[in-house]
């Protein structure tokens, strides 16, 4: 396995266990559903309602990766999942040349909850930025995240992405929320 594709996780919890990142496939809808929404509850507490978190993330985030895995291959977003070991241990899902200005849209990025701050993160970027040069018209990348995802703001600015603008965006049906938009030049990273 290409050593920049690998990284010490410990996703078992005891296990040290090296992360490779590859294409997901519809048999992974509902594990990737179930980490997006562990994901949600697990960082978006106090910025969305508790009552969407405790009661309504988990059937939003399965009807959401329902609908992507039954388009055909050739229309469907980019997916790539993390797995350590033999465990999922995050995904990343973006729209290569989404928009004519600021190029493919990382519209997804997320590591379980357990497992962050091991460098899959920065893996799947990699890989994401990778499949940007190989495939995008535009060697931009872009990206919105939660103006209060703190964490997740100093992991972009960390691995090379400029802010330039911010948006009020419904996360969910009436639910607005402040959003950044970080831009990367897939050369740069
Ligand atoms: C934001 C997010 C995707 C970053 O992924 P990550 O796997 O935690 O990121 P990395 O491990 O590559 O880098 C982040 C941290 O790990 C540290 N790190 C990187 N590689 C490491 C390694 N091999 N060993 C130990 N620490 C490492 C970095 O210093 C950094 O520290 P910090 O987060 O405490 O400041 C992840 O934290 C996450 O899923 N957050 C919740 C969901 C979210 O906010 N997604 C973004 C939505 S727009």
């Amino acid at each position: 396995m290409d050593s920049s594709r690998q990284a010490s996780a410990q996703a078992a919890g005891v296990r040290l266990v090296s992360t490779a990142i590859v294409p997901a496939t519809p048999e992974d809808a509902t594990s990737i559903a179930a980490l997006h929404a562990a994901s949600w509850r697990s960082t978006y507490r106090g910025l969305l309602p508790d009552l969407f978190l405790d009661e309504e993330v988990d059937r939003n985030r399965l009807d959401l990766w329902q609908r992507r895995f039954e388009l055909d291959e050739g229309s469907r977003p980019l997916t790539l999942k993390a797995m350590s070991g033999g465990t999922l241990t995050g995904f990343a899902c973006a729209l290569i040349d989404d928009d004519a200005e600021w190029g493919t849209l990382l519209d997804n990025l997320h590591v379980r909850p357990d497992a962050t701050s091991r460098g899959i993160g920065k893996l799947l970027l990699g890989a994401v930025l990778a499949r940007v040069r190989e495939a995008g018209v535009s060697k931009r990348l872009h990206l919105w995240v939660l103006d209060a995802n703190t964490r997740a703001r100093r992991f972009y600015e960390r691995e090379g992405g400029v802010e330039s603008g911010t948006a009020s965006v419904e996360l969910i049906p009436d639910v607005h929320v402040a959003e950044v938009r970080y831009v990367f030049d897939a050369y740069v990273r």
